[in-house]
């Protein structure tokens, strides 16, 4: 049975410029969705499947996201002055929900470059990464069902999405065969293929549970689309020495590194919250009316 899987890894050193002028001097993984910052719920998320190790990997200008998992005895000591209790619990609840380290990517290469920058921590484990742009809300079943996935059949296991095929040039793309489920096996893949060139539509988005033999693959890796050092290239390596599968979901999926999708997201969030939902709602609503939108 292959090991659990008890680390996260979570590139969060690329430099956003799908995001500018806001993620300038300040990272994009910091920016809130609705009241928390996009990377809490990434942590969050991992720490609900059972996950108790995160790695950050980092870059000049990023101290934030480091800090912001951090106790900060002086904001602690003001909220306990002013009897400010549950807004207290929560940071320090954020503090201890898992233990945090970082690693820096001294430049942005590439996602597959900031995710062997995790090969000594993570060791000879299997390891899960996490994308903080990509939020998972409804469905934070997903990497729960990956972990399973990987604890039942072993290798690699990739989340996908279908997406319109003209939007396919976007993500990495894999030829699949059937298993079981929501299961399938990745027989080929590409990174950014052309519409008509693509094997699929469904694109890989940012879950993945990957055994150590990725940092391998990623080592022989020549730079690719961009010039940067790609993960699917490595994940095509690797393919073809272990099993690679990818586990298909639909619902609750937001690129928040994209202005519209986190737009998306807070408002999705916040029509959910009993405190904030009904008078947004009702907000919502009248503004399409007025602006006549239906
Ligand atoms: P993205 O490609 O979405 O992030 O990478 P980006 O490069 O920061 O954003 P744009 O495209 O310029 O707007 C997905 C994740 O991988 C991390 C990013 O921080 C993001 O969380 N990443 C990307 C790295 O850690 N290092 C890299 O070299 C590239």
């Amino acid at each position: 049975m292959p090991a659990r899987v008890r680390t996260a890894v979570i590139p969060a050193a690329g430099l956003g410029t799908r995001f500018l002028p806001a993620t300038k001097a300040q990272p994009k993984e910091m920016l809130a969705v609705l009241d928390k910052p996009a990377i809490q719920y990434v942590v969050e998320e991992a720490a609900a499947a059972g996950i108790d190790d995160v790695l950050l990997v980092t870059s000049r200008g990023k101290h934030a996201i480091e800090d912001h998992f951090d106790r900060m005895p002086e904001l602690e000591a003001v909220l306990e002055r002013k009897g400010k209790t549950e807004a207290l619990d929560q940071v320090v609840a954020l503090a201890e929900l898992v233990k945090v380290h970082s690693v820096r990517q001294a430049e942005a290469r590439g996602l597959g470059h900031a995710v062997s920058m995790a090969a000594d921590h993570v060791g000879d484990a299997p390891f899960a990464v996490l994308l903080p742009d990509d939020l998972m809300v409804d469905d934070s079943t997903l990497l729960r069902h990956m972990l399973a996935a990987h604890a039942e059949h072993g290798g690699s296991v990739v989340a996908l999405a279908e997406v319109p095929r003209q939007n396919i040039s976007a993500y990495g793309c894999p030829r699949v065969e059937e298993v079981d489920g929501s299961l399938v096996r990745i027989t080929e893949i590409v990174e950014k293929p052309a519409p008509d060139d693509a094997p699929s539509s469904l694109a890989v988005t940012g879950r993945y549970v990957l055994t150590p033999g990725v940092f391998e693959a990623l080592a022989r890796v020549e730079p690719g689309q961009g010039g940067e050092i790609q993960l699917t290239d490595a994940l095509e390596l690797l393919s073809e020495t272990e099993p690679v599968f990818g586990w298909v979901f639909s619902e609750g999926r937001y690129d928040v590194g994209t202005p519209l999708d986190h737009l998306r997201a807070s408002i999705a969030l916040a029509l959910d919250r009993p405190d904030l939902g009904p008078e947004l709602g009702a907000f919502l609503a009248d503004l399409v009316r007025r602006r006549d939108l239906r």
